[in-house]
């Protein structure tokens, strides 16, 4: 694929460094080898459990049926909306605030004129390498680290993180309408599980919509600002279990206590660490966390969706892993880019398309 492979490594992050983007935003890479020998092997020690956890299942029966490419596009929703790339930056539409951020897939020129793109609130104007760090710019006043957002009728924070993420990825809107759609349409409490679920803005989502929701995650900041949002939009009552662990280790758990999920939402960087040092490695522990992933899916499952930001590969590497992964469960898998759509000062004008992540998803029908 065309994106440069970029992602803020995890370490069980600041809350305001997602774990990674593609093209910087969440962009993962393996810590700086600053630790002395011992303390890596340490680390080692505690990798999150790989292949030698239990063996891939060996997986029967036809794959299930294909739709590619699936080009899910967003024209913006609630408070958000992309107003105009170009030049390796995107001018973006948080609520009152306008943003500048990097964006290495944006090659062209800007639509809209230059005066536009220097009234804004805020410019991130770190370093656009994929380790960087940086800081936000204020041309007009300084503004405070938070700020409520509203999207697919919940709130929570946006907040200027040092890694120039603001809390949502909103290019995953496509994926939460799909899902609060299947939980307002089950006539049940479906039960919901997202992995390395940030800042909870999905689970807030599939709660509000009336499912009974897990929400995983490595970074205590992140849960925090998760319960955060919940607070925010009064929703304290709804079911959700935010647990601050690694992914591959609880779901590993709930294989083995026979829990299941009716819609599982993974979202993992290209590399991040549980609390405990456990590292995850896409490209190593993919293949593990989606046969797991099968295996806690619940018999009347409405689906499994893999999004997959800053990786070198083409959306048929996780399609076809998506497709062995779920032999003989029938069904259909959808594969393909999560992109966001320029949509003007109005929000309604319809430009260029920018892509920003690689997606599968499995679904009954
Ligand atoms: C890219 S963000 C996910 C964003 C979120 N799904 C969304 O779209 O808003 C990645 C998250 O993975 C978490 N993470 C990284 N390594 C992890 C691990 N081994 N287990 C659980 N969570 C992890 C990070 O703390 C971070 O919040």
């Amino acid at each position: 694929m065309r994106q440069k492979e970029r992602r803020p490594g995890h370490k069980a992050q600041p809350a305001g460094s997602p774990g990674n983007r593609r093209n910087d935003e969440r962009s993962s890479h393996p810590p700086k080898a600053v630790k002395p020998v011992a303390a890596r092997e340490t680390v080692r020690e505690a990798a999150a459990p790989g292949a030698s956890e239990r063996p891939l299942k060996d997986r029967t029966g036809n794959r299930p049926h294909e739709r590619v490419p699936v080009i899910l596009e967003s024209l913006g929703a609630g408070d958000f909306h992309l107003i105009d790339s170009g030049t390796g930056l995107k001018l973006e539409q948080y609520g009152p605030y306008r943003i500048v951020r990097p964006e290495g897939q944006a090659l062209w020129q800007p639509s809209l004129a230059s005066h536009v793109w220097e009234k804004v609130d805020a410019i991130f104007t770190g370093d656009t390498d994929e380790e960087g760090t940086g800081r936000w710019r204020f041309p007009k006043e300084a503004l405070g680290e938070t700020w409520p957002l509203h999207l697919l009728g919940v709130d929570f924070y946006g907040r200027f993180t040092s890694f120039r993420h603001v809390g949502v990825f909103p290019e995953q809107i496509v994926h939460w309408s799909w899902m609060k759609e299947q939980v307002e349409a089950a006539g049940r409490p479906l039960k919901v599980l997202n992995l390395f679920g940030y800042t909870g803005v999905a689970s807030l989502v599939a709660a509000a919509a009336g499912a009974e929701v897990t929400h995983v995650d490595a970074s205590k900041k992140a849960i925090s600002w998760a319960r955060e949002n919940q607070a925010l939009g009064r929703l304290e009552k709804l079911p959700i279990r935010w647990i601050c662990e690694d992914a591959m280790k609880f779901i590993l758990r709930e294989e083995r206590r026979g829990n299941t999920y009716d819609i599982i939402l993974t979202d993992p960087p290209k590399f991040g660490r549980g609390p405990n040092g456990e590292v995850w490695h896409l490209f190593e522990h993919l293949p593990l966390m989606l046969d797991v992933c099968r295996e806690i899916l619940s018999p009347q499952a409405l689906g499994l969706v893999l999004t997959a930001y800053s990786i070198r590969a083409s959306f048929y590497s996780i399609h076809e892993l998506m497709r062995e992964t779920m032999r003989g469960a029938g069904g259909v898998v959808e594969s393909g880019e999560l992109v966001i759509r320029e949509a003007g000062l109005d929000g309604k004008t319809r430009g260029r398309a920018l892509s920003t992540s690689l997606f599968s998803r499995w679904v009954p029908k």
